[in-house]
């Protein structure tokens, strides 16, 4: 799997690939624990280019970014508004890509156009500068390296514990229009046993093709509107926000009363001493701050290896995951 040209969708993922990114991901770690080891980083590709191009808001994704660039020694440019591209002018997407493809080696990308990457992946492909392109959230359907790097803060978790295989992870909130929870899912799918509960008022519950992938890959889940029972049960709780940006009249989601499904600290006394609990973040009331401090909120660890896991991923688009593997330290 080494040979992956873009990442599109978390199912194109294998479990071995997942495998290679833990390893990579520790080992970079490692590698950052000495100024040596950030010196070889920054020596690995200083000779590449990274668009950011990041058309819907973004906080961790482009920041862990652009530090995974800097990490590696890349250097990047940025587009965080097609109202300050040429797009303004009347120009297309497809020659607005072709045009980054010009002057960088890798295009991140974030849009809110469900199916742009892949449109503008295969529309590279067939030019004479195929670079790779990294789908950093498109729309509300995919985001596949929230998923890497949930991945592998639920692998750090559970290390102690046998790892993901045989877990009940709880999904809470907006999983209608939560790429970050469609994603996840599909990965969780790679791992034995593992049980998937979705916890959510009615309006929000999973759309159905992630119902069909589930039962077509064979994953038990429930899906349910009771939240306590599913807080008690679960090894990892993943919390999301309400995605209001999508609704299709003003104040839709306001309708909804979704205060039944916020964790709040009384909850902590019943759920297991220990359960992970995640959330791909920004939050808002869905997740109480005063629960920041428990030790089993990992949050905050999961934010920062967003950056980790992409300066992984990065290396083995780029080729040179061999020189973080190889050397010993
Ligand atoms: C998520 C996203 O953009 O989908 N944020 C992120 O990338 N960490 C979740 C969200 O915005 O709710």
């Amino acid at each position: 799997m080494s040979q992956v040209r873009h990442i599109l969708s978390a199912s194109q993922f294998n479990r071995a690939f997942l495998d290679r990114m833990y390893r990579l991901t520790n080992k970079i770690r490692q590698f950052d624990k000495s100024k040596e080891g950030l010196h070889y980083l920054q020596s690995l590709l200083p000779h590449k280019r990274a668009m950011l191009y990041f058309t819907q808001p973004s906080t961790r994704t482009f920041l862990s970014f652009q530090s995974a660039c800097h990490i590696l020694g890349m250097k990047n440019s940025e587009i965080r508004d097609a109202a300050t591209s040429s797009e303004r002018k009347g120009e297309s997407i497809e020659d607005s890509l072709r045009t980054f493809s010009s002057y960088v080696d890798l295009i991140i990308m974030r849009s809110p156009v469900r199916g742009l990457c892949d449109k503008m992946a295969q529309l590279l492909d067939q030019t004479d500068r195929p670079i790779p392109i990294i789908n950093a959230g498109s729309g509300p359907d995919e985001h596949p390296t929230q998923a890497l790097l949930d991945v592998y803060t639920l692998e750090r978790s559970f290390k102690d514990s046998g790892g993901i295989d045989g877990k009940t992870i709880c999904m809470v909130g907006d999983l209608k229009r939560g790429r970050t929870v469609r994603s996840l899912s599909r990965l969780l799918t790679l791992y034995k046993n593992v049980r998937l509960v979705f916890a959510s008022p009615s309006e929000f519950k999973i759309e159905n093709d992630l119902r069909l992938f589930l039962k077509s890959a064979g994953v038990e889940f429930l899906e349910t509107a009771d939240f306590r029972d599913s807080l008690a049960l679960s090894d990892a709780i993943y919390m999301t926000r309400i995605q209001d940006e999508y609704d299709l009249a003003a104040g839709e989601s306001g309708k909804v009363d979704s205060s039944e499904f916020y964790l709040r600290a009384e909850h902590l006394k019943i759920m297991k001493s220990s359960a992970v609990i995640m959330h791909p973040l920004p939050r808002r009331n869905e997740l109480d701050p005063a629960i920041d401090n428990d030790p089993r909120a990992k949050y905050w660890r999961q934010e920062r290896n967003g950056m980790w896991t992409r300066v992984a991923l990065m290396t083995t688009l780029l080729g040179v995951d061999e020189k973080i593997l190889l050397p010993e330290l």
